[in-house]
């Protein structure tokens, strides 16, 4: 009896050890404005595994953003599927979605988005105050951590004003660190900022990732795709191989090209 337990278990683990953290099956994005569809995604596979840093490269409006608010709950795909910790997203209701985002998402925008009338130490605790069964003391202790973590707890009782772009960047990290999450997704996250205060970002990613956060970021920046340990390139609303992209990108350049020279005749 006690045998057959410790199999069952035992399969179980390696189960969950096997299955990918966020899997995407033929996901698509359809966008109806002023009778225009624009087609944001269109069949979009993949997956990514627990502890992986993946990046997300590809032009403007390739569909990069659209892809990362699925993948973080904040919007639904128009079909195709979607697996979050083997969980089918599609399956849940609104407040599902609300708590599983709460606990298993940290995002990080481009604009950091930190409320502008709560100090360094409320924006942080923001999400912490959704939870049920967190005491006061609990949330302090876990809010500093995370401001530990991003260097940024001698600043607790500043407003975001009163910090430079870098700094409120760290704070939106520990932000997105302190419910400890499942993934991290960061929608370019150095778009705002210099090269130096864009580099420690990366930095500290980097370092959040050595220390077994999983990460997918969005970036037009190939510099910091370079960061990631696994590089995904779109275009056009879907994944393409590197390959498929030079072809694509080779293809139109000869258009804009084409349409040039036809313009000046
Ligand atoms: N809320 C929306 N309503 C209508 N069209 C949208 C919306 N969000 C994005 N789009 C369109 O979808 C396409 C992909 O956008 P986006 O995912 O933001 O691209 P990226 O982040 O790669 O620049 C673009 O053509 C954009 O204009
Ligand atoms: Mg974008």
């Amino acid at each position: 009896m006690a045998q057959a337990a410790v199999t069952e278990e035992t399969r179980d683990a390696s189960e969950e050890a096997a299955r990918p953290l966020i899997k995407l099956e033929d996901v698509t994005k359809v966008f109806y404005t002023d009778e225009i569809e624009t087609h944001a995604l269109s069949g979009v596979h993949f997956d990514i595994r627990k502890g992986e840093y993946v990046s997300i490269e590809g032009p403007s409006g390739c569909g990069k953003s659209t892809l990362l608010s699925i993948l973080g709950l904040l919007d639904t795909p128009s079909g195709g599927r979607y697996w979050l910790n083997g969980t089918p997203v599609e399956e849940l209701d609104a407040s599902q979605r609300a708590r599983i985002r709460n606990r298993e998402i940290g995002f990080i925008f481009q604009a950091f988005n930190l409320l502008g009338d709560l100090t360094v130490f409320e924006n942080v605790e923001l999400p912490l105050t959704y939870r049920t069964g967190l005491s006061k003391q609990e949330r302090k202790r876990r809010v500093m951590e995370a401001l530990e973590r991003v260097r940024m707890a001698h600043r607790l009782r500043h407003y975001p004003s009163q910090l430079s772009g870098g700094q409120q960047q760290r704070v939106a990290v520990a932000r997105a660190l302190v419910g400890k999450p499942s993934i991290l997704l960061a929608d370019e996250p150095t778009g705002n900022l210099d090269s130096k205060n864009g580099q420690a970002v990366m930095a500290l990613l980097s370092e959040l990732h050595a220390d077994g956060a999983t990460i997918c970021m969005v970036t037009h920046d190939p510099r910091y795709a370079d960061y990631a340990e696994r590089k995904i390139h779109m275009f056009d609303g879907r994944i393409v191989d590197e390959e498929t992209l030079h072809r694509l990108r080779e293809e139109e350049d000869r258009q804009i090209a084409e349409q040039a020279r036809s313009a000046r005749r």
